[in-house]
């Protein structure tokens, strides 16, 4: 299962927009539905509006009425080499994860040969959650 979701973030890469840095990356997020959301990151000349793999992954799913999540596989590297083994996510997309997961939601990380799965909770301790609104 989660080499297919590797697998399946691996194609979305290709869709990559990164002129800028040339690093692309690609996410394919398990619903509780089943269903597999994909996603790249997207920048822009002025670099802040940039959204990463991650959160396109996440804004897809959430505007198509997909509510929870089981898991989410994310694959990176600069243009023209192999995938890096070491890309995590960025804390605003572990923020947003926050939002719609529950902490043993999954993170699989590395290549679809070699990766690793964590558990959101390991990888933003002590989050601010709505739970304290
Ligand atoms: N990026 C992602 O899409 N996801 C990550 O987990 C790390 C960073 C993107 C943002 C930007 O387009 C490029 O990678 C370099 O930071």
């Amino acid at each position: 299962m989660y080499k297919t979701l590797m697998e399946t973030a691996v194609k979305a890469r290709e869709f990559a927009y990164a002129p800028y840095s040339n690093y692309l990356v690609g996410a394919a997020l398990l619903g509780a539905s089943g269903k597999i959301y994909t996603g790249c990151n997207v920048e822009n000349a002025t670099y802040t509006p940039t959204n990463c793999a991650e959160r396109t992954a996440f804004f897809k799913a959430i505007s198509e009425g997909e509510r929870e999540f089981k898991a989410i596989a994310i694959v990176a590297g600069k243009r023209g080499e192999k995938l890096s083994p070491t890309c995590t996510p960025c804390g605003v997309c572990r923020q947003v994860m926050v939002e719609f997961c529950d902490k043993d939601f999954k993170i699989v990380l590395g290549t679809p040969d070699d990766y690793k799965v964590y558990d959101l909770e390991s990888l933003i301790p002590l989050s601010f959650t709505n739970d304290e609104l």
